[in-house]
């Protein structure tokens, strides 16, 4: 495994779509637990696969609770549930974080890294990062819904 480089912002890239998975194969893999490592190491809650560069349509969410890193293959948002203000921040823009509207609950359906199609149900955190992420596999960044007015520049702390 191995951490990955990430795109931040001003990076075109991450206005791009991200295709569809047709194969998992080895390669795929390797990049799903490198994009783990990688969030793992800059304490992110989730991360897709274009913000390390790769313009595939996979991205893993980590609640840091019993369930682990979950992968998800070519999601989709089926339905989504209510409506609200939310904290929000991105790897990809480091220390910056703002409000945001996200549903309260969404269902979507992915695959899982053994191929099998899923359904989740998703409330809260889960329900924002599959929503963030998403965004991301379609070319969209969070800075790019705010509500006006809240954003905020955070130091982060000096090691
Ligand atoms: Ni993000």
């Amino acid at each position: 495994m191995a951490i990955r480089n990430l795109r931040l912002e001003g990076d075109e890239i991450l206005k791009k779509q991200s295709r569809e998975i047709n194969v998992i194969d080895d390669k795929l893999q390797t990049l799903i637990d490198d994009m783990i490592e990688t969030m793992h190491k800059y304490n992110g809650v989730g991360l897709a696969a274009v913000q390390v560069g790769v313009l595939k349509r996979v991205i893993v969410i980590d609640l840091y609770d019993d369930n682990g890193p979950i992968v998800l293959i070519n999601p989709i948002i089926l339905e989504t549930k209510g409506e609200h203000e939310v904290d929000e921040g991105c790897l990809s823009f480091p220390n910056q974080f703002a409000k945001v509207l996200r549903p309260e609950e969404v269902v979507a359906e992915y695959t899982d890294r053994e191929g099998k199609r899923m359904r989740v149900k998703a409330k809260e955190l889960l329900a924002q990062a599959i929503c963030h992420e998403v965004d991301h596999l379609n070319g969209e960044v969070f800075v790019d819904k705010i509500i006006p007015g809240t954003l905020e520049y955070v130091e982060p702390d000096k090691e």
